[in-house]
């Protein structure tokens, strides 16, 4: 049997994208094939196609961290699991294929009656901004919270759990966003047509308990101005590297993961230095 198959065949903009056609994997000792329902599409796809993200493969390499899928073969030794059950995974990189095999550890299943494309939803976004939100931050009910790119897939997901564990809640996005943001229980900042550190800084005096901060680079500096003296940063992403979903320095295409993490680690260990007792911890859902 045939399946297609998308593979990002070396580092750089839409046209590293191909779609193959292929004799369709057979799950080996302790795998599950899926059928795929529905893959996640995220700005982390485009960031590991540029080769910027932490977490990029080494090409060539099928995108798509996250899924659901329908358990179509079980492999030799595999338990726990029956043919036609709906199940999720996130392996970070492959989804992007019509039948998936992993190991059987990686599946979790699925309630049955939700429809594939919100359930995957709730795989990368909703575990970021909920681990991000209660381990990172650790945070309490009154707690003053910035989250980045609010109107965004983390985004949106860190506004309906911020709710829910009673923070109060700020969000930079663009304007035509800041009906959505306010929806969700935000105070939208306009990160294009002001400063987000004044804004925060005028409407609530000392600043912030904690910033979310998926941009990176030299806004992490200005989100360290928006903390109160005891807050932290949480480092989740490097959103700044691309502009118009290409790598915005112009950098030669390639594999950066290794450098970004360095620059990164620089600037933690730079913040250590600094006063006002603020940190800046780095998040990634893959540990
Ligand atoms: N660490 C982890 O484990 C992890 C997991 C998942 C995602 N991430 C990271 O999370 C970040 C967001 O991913 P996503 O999938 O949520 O992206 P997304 O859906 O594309 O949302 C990003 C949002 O950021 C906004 N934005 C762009 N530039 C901004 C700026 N300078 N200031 C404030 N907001 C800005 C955009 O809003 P407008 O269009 O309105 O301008 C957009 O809505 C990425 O850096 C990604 O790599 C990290």
């Amino acid at each position: 049997m045939q399946h297609t198959r998308i593979v990002v065949t070396h580092y750089g903009g839409p046209d590293t994208i191909q779609v193959v056609e292929e004799e369709c994997p057979g799950p080996k000792r302790g795998e599950l094939r899926v059928r795929m329902l529905a893959a996640g599409v995220s700005l982390p796809d485009v960031l590991a196609r540029e080769g910027v993200h932490p977490e990029t493969p080494r090409v060539p390499y099928t995108p798509g961290w996250d899924l659901v899928g329908v358990v179509d073969q079980i492999g030799e030794g595999a338990s726990g699991f029956e043919l036609g059950q709906t199940v999720a995974a996130m392996p970070i990189s492959g989804c992007y294929a019509q039948y998936v095999c992993l190991p059987q550890r990686k599946f979790i299943p699925v309630p049955a009656g939700l429809d594939p494309a919100e359930a995957v939803a709730v795989v990368l976004n909703y575990i970021t901004a909920y681990q991000m939100l209660h381990r990172s931050a650790k945070a309490k009910p009154g707690q003053r919270v910035l989250i980045h790119g609010a109107s965004g897939g983390v985004g949106t997901a860190f506004l309906q759990l911020g709710r829910l564990a009673g923070v109060e809640m700020y969000g930079t996005c663009s304007a035509q966003a800041a009906e959505v943001v306010k929806e969700l229980g935000a105070t939208p900042i306009d990160y294009r047509s002001s400063d987000f550190v004044q804004e925060i800084h005028r409407l609530t005096g000392e600043g912030m308990d904690a910033v979310f901060d998926g941009i990176g680079g030299d806004n992490l500096w200005r989100s360290r101005e928006a903390l109160r003296d005891g807050g932290r940063v949480v480092v989740y992403g490097f959103q700044a590297k691309l502009r118009g979903g290409r790598m915005a320095s112009g950098t030669p295409n390639g594999r950066h993961a290794i450098r970004e993490s360095a620059i990164l680690g620089w600037y933690i260990l730079r913040n250590r230095f600094l006063p006002g007792r603020k940190g800046m911890v780095p998040y990634s859902i893959s540990g």
